[in-house]
């Protein structure tokens, strides 16, 4: 395979949320505190969502839109010390690919209402899978650095945004 072939996405929808900026977002769903929002499938595939309200919860696969520079090496928000950054969940990645699992409320025709949001507003959505309890929550001992840090906050902060929103400017 090429290293340089690129690949093209397209949104499915998007994200309705009350963050509207990267410092004021939860740092994970399990922080979210229940924060409640919604997304608007578009037309063209809201056939998809047939079967989807039997879960409870769902994957958000997203496109971190408002991430700042890519780097390898970030200190994450939870810790004060570099990481790799394929050992973290920071935006700042050559993809800028997200993975949320939200709680599933109700689903309304093409939109569906969602809890648990640690997403910004007008975050590009790019699919959705059921969460299954028996796929997707397989016990894990150890969390690497994770296990060494406490959550002090719940909330995020701007270290990741694009330098804009750090100055103030609408993004
Ligand atoms: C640490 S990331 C975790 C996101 C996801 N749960 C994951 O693990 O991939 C969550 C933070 O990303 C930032 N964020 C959320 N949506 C974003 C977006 N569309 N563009 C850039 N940053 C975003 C917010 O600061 C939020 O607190």
């Amino acid at each position: 395979m090429n290293p340089d072939q690129t690949f093209q996405l397209r949104p499915i929808g998007l994200v309705h949320s009350p963050f509207k900026e990267c410092k004021d977002a939860p740092i994970q769903p399990a922080m979210a505190q229940g924060a409640v929002g919604s997304i608007r499938v578009f037309d063209e595939f809201a056939a998809g969502l047939k079967d989807l309200a039997g879960f409870d919860r769902i994957w958000l696969l997203f496109w971190f839109h408002r991430a700042g520079t890519v780097r390898m090496s970030v200190t994450p928000f939870l810790d004060s010390q570099e990481r790799g950054l394929f050992a973290t969940r920071a935006p700042a990645r050559p993809n800028p690919i997200g993975l949320s699992h939200v709680r599933l409320l109700a689903v309304e025709g093409s939109l569906l209402r969602v809890a648990d949001l640690d997403l910004l507003d007008g975050t590009p959505l790019l699919d959705i899978k059921p969460y299954v309890h028996r796929f997707d929550c397989a016990e894990a001992i150890r969390s690497g650095w994770l296990d060494t840090v406490s959550i002090t906050s719940p909330t995020a902060d701007d270290r990741f945004a694009k330098t804009e929103e750090k100055k103030g400017n609408t993004v």
